[in-house]
């Protein structure tokens, strides 16, 4: 897979795609990403990429020239291009798992007060991760990245994958780790019992437990 992502900042993805899982995927050749300069694509003196909205307002726009142009710069007829704005639909895990089959993503940052209007004429989604307001687009795209990139084949056991939080049942079940005891806190006794049945059977009634207390619409 490869995902693009269009940025004014494009030194910001230095430590996502250097760290951790997203690194060894990138090394693996299980995922290949471009980062991409907006800037590189204005037209105008100092590589101005953005001016004051028609209207009146406060704050400043990024022009849609070079963001059309950035994306033409790497899209190809396999290429599923997403804005990131609190304006778009609620990124979920079953986004993720849809976009893990595609062959290419392109995700838009977009600063200031946002992108003119227009790129909805250039792009296949919009896409939010929440409901609040960040100041760009860059951790939303890595958001999206980070969670499709898990979900690639080989990126990480699939197992992991099949029990986490999201799938039918609602969220994952609690996890514990050694030492036993911290701070008079103790891990349940049937987790070092051995006996895997009484495991699994503890497991579901605390994840069905963990949803019902933290989200209680996934069980609707
Ligand atoms: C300050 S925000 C613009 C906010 C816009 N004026 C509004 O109120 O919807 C600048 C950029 O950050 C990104 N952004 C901010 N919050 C986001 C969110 N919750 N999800 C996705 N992108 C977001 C978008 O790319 C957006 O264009």
């Amino acid at each position: 897979m490869r995902i693009s992502i269009l940025t004014l900042f494009p030194e910001m993805f230095t430590g996502f795609l250097s760290s951790s899982i997203i690194k060894r995927a990138i090394e693996k050749k299980l995922v290949q990403f471009d980062i991409v300069n907006i800037r590189d694509f204005s037209k105008l003196n100092n590589q101005q990429v953005d001016d004051t909205p028609y209207g009146g307002g406060p704050g400043m726009v990024m022009m849609v020239e070079p963001v059309v142009e950035a994306i033409r710069s790497v899209k190809t007829e396999k290429s599923h291009i997403i804005f990131l704005t609190p304006s778009g639909k609620t990124f979920k895990e079953s986004k993720a798992k849809e976009y893990a089959r595609r062959e290419h993503l392109i995700l838009i940052c977009g600063h200031y007060e946002g992108i003119d209007e227009r790129i909805l004429y250039y792009i296949d989604e919009e896409v939010s991760i929440g409901d609040y307001v960040l100041t760009g687009g860059e951790l939303p795209s890595m958001v999206v990245a980070d969670a499709v990139v898990r979900l690639i084949d080989g990126v990480i056991r699939k197992e992991s994958i099949e029990e986490e939080s999201f799938n039918e049942k609602g969220l994952d079940y609690p996890v514990f780790t050694k030492p036993p005891v911290f701070e008079g806190h103790e891990v349940p006794d049937v987790l070092i019992s051995g006996n895997h049945k009484l495991i699994a059977a503890w497991r579901e009634k605390s994840a069905l437990e963990k949803t019902e207390k933290n989200r209680p619409d996934l069980l609707k």
